[in-house]
């Protein structure tokens, strides 16, 4: 695959489409072993780009986890809030990341970002029952009667859930795994019972969980690792 210096330069975010250009007038960027100027001229996907004698970071597609504070809205953009995006360095809005699915504002834990668009819809689709994991804590007693209502499936006003396994750790807090993710569905699910969710925290997305070592705010690129792993729980080839 190949894509315009200019467009490249600008997505990794080196500088808007016209700073690219003066920074390719002035000479400063290496392809590979030659000084390009022309701004329309077609890199390959695996050229060596350098910015005056710094080789840059080119790769378009990212994947990143991210432990998601309370009070920052999972958007990409809002006019009033503050979103997951503005805790990211900008070069990831310019690449195109986008969050996998939601977490409410008061939700904290994993959030995972992807410039895959495809990938993101697999991993939150309904049909596709990848598994997340959330530890809540409940206004109220937790009892096994209610790890029986779980398994068997809530039902809520619009619909039933699917079958999701409630492990009760405390009698107020709970690992929950649910293997969609409707809006607000945990805290339905919780109020169904009559026990409403009073903190909520997602420790796990398919195959991956949060990285212990990250803190409130903080993220990390998946490894490769990682990104094989969620490629196939999602059904596809990276
Ligand atoms: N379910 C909820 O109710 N809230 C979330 O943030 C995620 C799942």
């Amino acid at each position: 695959m190949t894509m315009r210096l200019d467009k490249l330069l600008t997505h990794v975010g080196v500088a808007s489409r016209s700073g690219v250009r003066q920074v390719l007038k002035a000479g400063r960027v290496r392809v590979d072993q030659t000084i390009v100027k022309d701004a329309a001229f077609q890199v390959d996907e695996n050229a060596l780009v350098y910015l005056d004698g710094q080789k840059l970071d080119t790769r378009l597609s990212r994947h990143l986890m991210l432990y998601k504070p309370p009070g920052v809205l999972t958007a990409k953009e809002d006019a009033r809030q503050q979103t997951v995006m503005e805790l990211l360095p900008p070069v990831y809005t310019a690449l195109g990341c986008m969050p996998v699915g939601r977490l409410d504002k008061d939700t904290t834990g994993l959030l995972l970002l992807t410039t895959d668009g495809e990938l993101a819809h697999r991993l939150i689709s309904p049909e596709r029952h990848v598994e997340k994991t959330y530890v809540a804590t409940v206004d109220g007693h937790l009892e096994e009667s209610d790890v029986q209502a779980f398994a068997a499936g809530i039902p809520l006003k619009d619909f039933i859930c699917l079958p999701a396994k409630l492990e009760i750790l405390t009698p107020v807090t709970a690992r929950v795994t649910v293997q969609e993710g409707k809006f607000h569905q945990i805290k339905r699910m919780f109020a169904a019972v009559g026990k409403p969710v009073t903190q909520l925290h997602r420790a796990w997305f398919g195959p991956l969980a949060l990285e212990p070592s990250l803190h409130p705010g903080e993220y990390r690129e998946l490894t490769e690792n990682e990104i094989i792993a969620l490629y196939t729980a999602a059904g596809l080839k990276e």
